[in-house]
């Protein structure tokens, strides 16, 4: 059973995020702590919480390849798993700053929590009293769409639907360690899509497709743009690019890029819709 809530993000609190943070903070998306199982406060879960995080930043800082996993603790009431991962295309240091918010930010948002997550633009920072390493999890996820509608669904939906299977098929498979996967496609003569598709790369090939399968059948329809959000993995699509085209290209060059000129990363500012959905 899900419980459903909606939140409209205006476009107020677009620019006023916009306006009042930092070029190089990363831009929170949500974060789910199911508040059943709380630790006790100075206790060994808390120190060891402690250790984890920073032992994930510093991981994250010392250029981890956007991916690392930790383990604190020796027996199970105290043990803990973490780990991070941050979007495929971004540097060694804008991963960094995201994670070091989330260290910070997940204690805040998530206090005393024995099982949190927390997604930014950027990256994904989780921990929890079981181990997390290579299991595919699906919940909790989230999915944000553009509000504005597609013109011509029906061959909208083909392109997205094509575009979607040969980057979950090609970040799957994954290489150098990561599991991303970028595409451009034509739309119309004037507009082009943009899609993006990752998973941890701790999952098999299995796994991460069985994921992304998920993630496709439940993206927002309709939209000019929409999100979809789990522990293991992510897609996106938009009609305009926002990720970094030449970070992709120097990871694995699809065949795309050799005629394709990569596109300057614009950040739109847009009404966005959350839809949250959380296992009860
Ligand atoms: C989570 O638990 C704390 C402490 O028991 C409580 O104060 C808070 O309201 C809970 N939050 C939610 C969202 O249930
Ligand atoms: C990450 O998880 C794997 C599998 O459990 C383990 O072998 C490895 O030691 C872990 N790495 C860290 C830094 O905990
Ligand atoms: C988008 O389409 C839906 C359903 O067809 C409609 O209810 C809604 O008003 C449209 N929204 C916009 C912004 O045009
Ligand atoms: C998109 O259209 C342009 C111009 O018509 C063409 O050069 C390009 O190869 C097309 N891209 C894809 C991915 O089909
Ligand atoms: C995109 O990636 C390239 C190559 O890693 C980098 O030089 C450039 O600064 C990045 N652009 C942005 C906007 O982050």
């Amino acid at each position: 059973m899900n419980s459903w809530f909606t939140i409209s993000l205006s476009l107020f609190s677009f620019f006023f995020i916009k306006i009042f943070s930092t070029e190089a903070a990363p831009t929170y998306l949500f974060h789910a702590c199911p508040n059943t199982t709380l630790f006790t406060p100075n206790s060994a879960y808390q120190s060891n919480l402690n250790t984890l995080l920073s032992s994930l930043s510093s991981a994250a800082a010392d250029g981890a390849d956007g991916f690392a996993n930790a383990t604190v603790g020796q027996n199970s009431p105290d043990q803990l798993y973490g780990l991070f991962l941050c979007r495929g295309d971004v540097n060694t240091a804008t991963c960094s700053d995201c994670v070091a918010t989330g260290k910070q930010d997940i204690l805040q948002r998530c206090p005393n929590q024995r099982v949190s997550v927390i997604w930014y633009d950027e990256c994904m920072l989780r921990y929890s009293d079981g181990s997390i390493y290579s299991v595919m999890e699906q919940v909790p996820s989230f999915k944000m769409y553009h509000t504005r509608n597609i013109t011509n669904p029906t061959h909208f939906m083909r392109v997205l639907g094509e575009t979607m299977d040969d980057i979950a098929a090609r970040a799957s498979v994954g290489k150098s360690g990561k599991k991303v996967a970028v595409a451009e496609a034509n739309f119309t003569s004037l507009q082009k899509l943009y899609t993006l598709a990752q998973c941890t790369p701790d999952l098999m090939v299995s796994e991460c497709n069985t994921c992304f399968r998920a993630a496709i059948a439940g993206l927002p329809r309709g939209k000019q743009g929409g999100r979809l959000f789990t522990p293991s993995c992510s897609m996106r699509f938009e009609l305009y690019p926002f990720y970094n085209a030449s970070a992709m290209a120097a990871l694995v060059p699809p065949p795309s890029y050799l005629h394709s000129p990569s596109a300057p990363v614009t950040r739109r500012k847009g009404m966005f819709v959350f839809v949250i959905f959380l296992p009860l």
